[in-house]
């Protein structure tokens, strides 16, 4: 593959790949080894058109740590603000010959359509509610390396399944590891055609947690509902809230993940998204510089080779 648009049309062995690949950038960077120049001489170009904490400034490190030229691109400072068309955008961004793309877009199917039109590899970090790869990439090393496989664990995802582009690209990855996956969230927040993804839905939150291995909570995507059915904090929280007594209904062993940002008191208590047995939360932000610079490094090989420089 040129791109990481999405894990859709990845094989299991593919995803596999990536995550053994991402493994030896975790020692590396608990180490602080700075020996790593994978990148050297290439220019990678951060287009955020969306806000981002953790997988902004997680790309930034994972090129920095492999000696790319990383340049980031706020769409809120940039001429999108002055009706520049996202073509031309992508266009531009060619133009200045980067060697790699990453971007986050809030529209589904943008970062395909850029894809499409620049002579670099391009990553998605995020679109709309289509895709967020390598957040399921992270996902899927954390539960590897906590639980020892994916295959076989009983993971709940609980929120907002509709307009959750992690929850699709979970459910994806997951799936293709042989995970038994459980959606849970109101029915005016889950998807048609759930089974068809080989998962099964709930819309109680207890009984879905029964005998689960993983949870991991959604926050309520507010800024992708428009008009329809908006549940309030409280009820949300009633309803769905992750605390320590529904945690219970789970095995005694359980892992709690969340890809952030968190509302505390909303979709997960303090209590549990703070817990020091369960929580894994820190550790996916971790996971996360390690996937990503498995992905700028395995999706540049090809274009160093051509360059001569690997
Ligand atoms: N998980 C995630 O995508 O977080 P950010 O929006 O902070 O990048």
């Amino acid at each position: 593959h040129r791109h990481l648009t999405g894990i859709d049309g990845l094989q299991p062995h593919e995803i596999m790949f990536l995550l053994d690949e991402s493994e030896q950038w975790i020692d590396s960077n608990r180490s602080r080894d700075k020996s790593h120049k994978q990148l050297r001489g290439l220019t990678q170009i951060n287009a955020f058109f969306e806000n981002s904490t953790r997988t902004l400034l997680s790309f930034e490190i994972a090129g920095k740590r492999l000696r790319a030229d990383v340049v980031n691109m706020h769409a809120a400072q940039s001429s999108v603000k002055k009706g520049e068309t996202l073509i031309d955008t992508a266009m531009t961004l060619n133009a200045m010959r980067a060697d790699v793309i990453v971007i986050r877009h809030q529209s589904s199917g943008a970062v395909r359509l850029i894809a499409d039109k620049v002579d670099c590899p391009v990553l998605n970090a995020g679109d709309g509610r289509h895709e967020h790869p390598t957040q399921a990439l992270l996902d899927a090393l954390t539960i590897r390396r906590r639980r020892g496989s994916v295959a076989g664990q009983r993971v709940v995802i609980c929120g907002d399944i509709l307009h959750s582009r992690v929850a699709r690209s979970n459910i994806l990855a997951l799936t293709a590891l042989a995970a038994e996956v459980r959606v849970c969230a109101p029915s005016t927040l889950m998807p048609a055609g759930m089974e068809r993804m080989g998962v099964t839905p709930f819309t109680d939150f207890d009984q879905a947690l029964e005998g689960a291995d993983v949870v991991m909570m959604l926050r309520l995507q507010n800024e992708r509902m428009s008009g329809g059915f908006i549940p309030s904090n409280r009820e949300f929280h009633l309803r769905y809230g992750l605390t320590l007594a529904r945690l219970a209904r789970a095995k005694p062993d359980v892992l709690v993940m969340h890809p952030g940002p968190m509302n505390r008191g909303v979709e997960i208590d303090s209590a549990v998204a703070d817990h020091v047995v369960h929580s894994a939360i820190t550790e996916q932000v971790e996971m996360g510089v390690a996937v990503r610079m498995a992905c700028l490094d395995v999706l540049t090989r090809r274009a160093r080779r051509v360059k001569g420089w690997s």
